[in-house]
């Protein structure tokens, strides 16, 4: 009988202290729109992300348009991403455009020096991506090559694809099957020019931004929205340098790189799917850094631009884990597991609610290398619980942001403490009102009274992501183990909203 007690006792303890509240209020917009822009994507030629990814063999038996694969382009076009960036990161500070044009058995080979000194066979070049792009229904976002390029290549490379005059480079895309101008707005001067993009201090670069951007030209149709190459995580002297020495008017944006390390070291990451709730803890800790990032960079932004004319573009973001075992080191193939899901949702809410100043985004990096949206073996494919995170947010895309005013309840692992919810919300133009939360707490379920500011609304429904354990993964062999699904925890309490927001969680509500 004591023992009983005992156990009854130990099971309503852990009943009570498994709960938290949190409390939301939703303001009415107040103008800002969330732009699409920052549900983009970047693929790099690196490991399996073009090549096996996006471009395969002629022999592949799957459904492909010339030789790229129509599943994957299925998959993306089901959650409208916006924007794709290439050919880099690194690798775009080595390429030359023209070794990618005209018959593909008479392009030059390159090692490529960056990712796993494979050779780089030139096959997926500008017209490649660009008929991707299209597959897609989405924007080209091209990284320029400044680090190893001339003001000439970058400039020729704009005349080639956006020129409709009888120039020479101009009729050598006609020849080769593209008559019309592709028309390209978005334009990165560079990528990482502090690092591997030619380890440029931030006043060098500047100057060689103004030179690039002189001659980077706008052809009748095509104006371009420059992209400088921006910050590594917190170094706020470059943002400093480049909006002091960049002319507003000359960027339409200022990039900035940050990655999520689980570790916190960059020589050992930490796995992809064996972690404890400490690590996981440490990761998300080390991913809500992004806030502080985007307060600090947009701050120096505000002195000088405070009418916020230059966009902030996370054109880099998502975690950085080990490579699976087994795998070539240099192709950064790592599996993604619920922990991302979480790390994705938190850094879209983060993004939602600067969307003042951030105005693109692009996750690292779409199919097989980093945080991935999907996965390929060969002819198989897989949707990683990032990509379900961008399908549930999808939503999201142009809405009207509505600001958010959070109490949050703890999570703390180690003495250390995190908010366990983070929250955003937007209006769609027919006039739906969407709200995105996640729970960040492993053990606790969090019960969320939101507060409407002068809305009016009738029903809620709901889509969930969780799994059982925060390490559970979708494998080839198991595809669907972490699928969206209906959610039914969130009821009209009068004029507010009460939720019952499951532990390790990500729900999206749909008001109407
Ligand atoms: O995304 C992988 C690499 O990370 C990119 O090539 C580079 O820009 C960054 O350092």
């Amino acid at each position: 009988m004591k023992n009983l007690l005992l156990v009854l006792f130990v099971f309503y303890q852990s009943a009570v202290v498994a709960q938290s509240t949190a409390s939301v209020t939703i303001a009415n917009n107040n103008g800002q729109t969330i732009s699409r822009h920052i549900y983009g994507q970047f693929a790099e030629h690196l490991g399996r992300g073009i090549y096996g990814g996006f471009w395969v063999d002629k022999s592949l038996p799957v459904k492909k348009q010339d030789r790229i694969r129509l599943d994957v382009v299925n998959a993306l076009k089901k959650i409208n991403i916006p924007n794709l960036r290439w050919p880099g990161g690194c690798f775009a500070d080595e390429y030359h455009w023209r070794d990618g044009i005209g018959p593909r058995e008479q392009r030059p080979k390159m090692v490529n020096t960056n990712w796993g000194g494979v050779t780089e066979d030139n096959s997926f070049g500008t017209h490649e991506f660009l008929a991707l792009c299209k597959l897609l229904n989405c924007e080209p976002y091209i990284a320029g090559n400044v680090g190893s390029g001339t003001v000439e290549e970058m400039s020729k490379w704009i005349e080639y694809l956006n020129s409709d005059s009888k120039s020479t480079v101009a009729q050598l895309r006609a020849r080769n099957g593209h008559p019309e101008p592709y028309k390209v707005s978005f334009w990165g001067v560079g990528n990482e020019s502090w690092g591997c993009g030619g380890s440029m201090t931030p006043e060098f670069y500047t100057d060689q931004f103004k030179r690039y951007a002189a001659y980077a030209k706008d052809y009748p149709g095509s104006p371009l929205k420059k992209i400088a190459s921006g910050a590594n995580a917190d170094d706020y002297n470059w943002t400093e340098v480049c909006m002091k020495k960049i002319p507003l008017g000359t960027m339409w944006g200022l990039s900035l790189h940050y990655y999520t390390i689980p570790t916190g070291n960059w020589n050992k990451k930490g796995s992809a799917t064996k972690f404890t709730e400490a690590e996981y803890f440490n990761t998300m800790l080390n991913c809500l850094k992004m806030e502080e990032l985007v307060n600090k960079h947009s701050a120096i932004m505000d002195r000088y631009d405070p009418e916020k004319r230059v966009a902030l573009v996370v054109d880099e973001w998502g975690v950085w884990t080990d490579p699976e075992p087994n795998t070539n080191p240099g192709f950064l193939y790592q599996q993604n597991s619920l922990r991302d899901a979480l790390i994705a949702a938190t850094t879209l809410n983060i993004f939602n609610n600067h969307c003042d100043r951030i105005k693109m985004a692009e996750l690292a990096q779409t199919v097989n290398v980093l945080q991935a949206l999907i996965l390929t073996d060969k002819a198989k494919m897989l949707l990683t619980p990032t990509y379900h995170v961008f399908d549930m947010y999808k939503v999201h895309q142009d809405g009207k942001y509505l600001p958010i005013k959070l109490q949050s309840p703890d999570y703390t692992v180690g003495g250390k403490t995190i908010p366990a919810v983070n929250v955003s919300a937007s209006q769609d133009a027919s006039g739906r009102t969407h709200i995105s939360l996640v729970n960040l707490d492993m053990n606790k379920t969090v019960t969320v009274t939101a507060k409407l500011t002068d809305m009016k609304w009738v029903t809620v429904s709901g889509q969930i992501l969780t799994s059982e354990n925060i390490t559970d993964i979708n494998t080839f062999q198991q595809p669907s183990k972490l699928l969206i699904r209906n959610f039914a925890g969130a009821k009209k309490d009068g004029d507010n909203l009460s939720i019952t927001l499951p532990a390790k969680s990500v729900v999206m509500l749909e008001l109407k």
